[in-house]
């Protein structure tokens, strides 16, 4: 396989960057995966959704946030007036499911997340999305280049910057099932996401 340069990514179309990451072995996930999960939704989306990496769910099916987060995610557009596929995209930060010595989901390394970011850097400048909306601590501090210490707590309640775009952190889904106490700050971050989208011009 031939190596590709963020240099080379910077420059592609939708179809070559989903074509290049089906095939990507920049990093050791790629020995691992049954398969990439490139991300879903509408290539025009004003919204977008990010989470950390493919579960094992999403491993099998190629899709992301198709387990029990995904059921919450779906969840939380319907109360937002949203629908998977209908004006939103759904990415990660890495396309390949990060697993440990014993098989379990584990958080992707820095230099995974590294290796795979400006994959979805490229999907963001050619997407354009009007809101992002990072789904937990992964996704806002790899998108936002901040501490891996600071705790999503501190990030909520903000309109944060990704380039020009407004981006909001809330908890991740996943998260949210194991404490069902923040769901009510949850909605409160996908309610500033509303908020945000309503004033922006386009
Ligand atoms: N958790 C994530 O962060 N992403 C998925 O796609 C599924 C679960």
């Amino acid at each position: 396989a031939t190596s590709t340069s963020f240099a080379d990514i910077v420059q592609m179309d939708w179809a070559q960057l989903k074509s290049v990451v089906a095939s990507c072995t920049q990093c050791g996930l790629c020995k691992s995966r049954t398969q990439t999960v490139f991300g879903v939704g509408d290539q025009k989306a004003r919204w977008l959704f990010v989470g950390e990496g493919p579960g094992r769910n999403e491993d099998f099916q190629g899709e992301p946030f198709v387990g029990p987060a995904g059921k919450l995610l779906d969840n939380m557009f319907g109360a937002m007036g949203l629908k998977r596929g209908e004006n939103t995209y759904i990415a990660n930060i890495v396309k390949c499911r990060p697993i440990d010595a014993g098989k379990h989901d584990r958080p992707p390394a820095a230099e995974e997340v590294a290796a795979c970011i400006p994959y979805l850097e490229r999907q963001i400048a050619l997407i354009k999305p009007t809101v992002i909306v990072a789904l937990g601590k992964t996704a806002a501090i790899s998108l936002l280049k901040l501490d891996p210490a600071t705790p999503v707590g501190k990030l909520r309640g903000t309109v944060h910057r990704y380039a020009d775009l407004p981006l909001i952190v809330t908890y991740h889904p996943a998260y949210l099932l194991r404490n069902l106490k923040d769901k009510s700050k949850a909605w409160a971050d996908l309610c500033l996401a509303m908020q945000t989208y309503a004033d922006s011009p386009s």
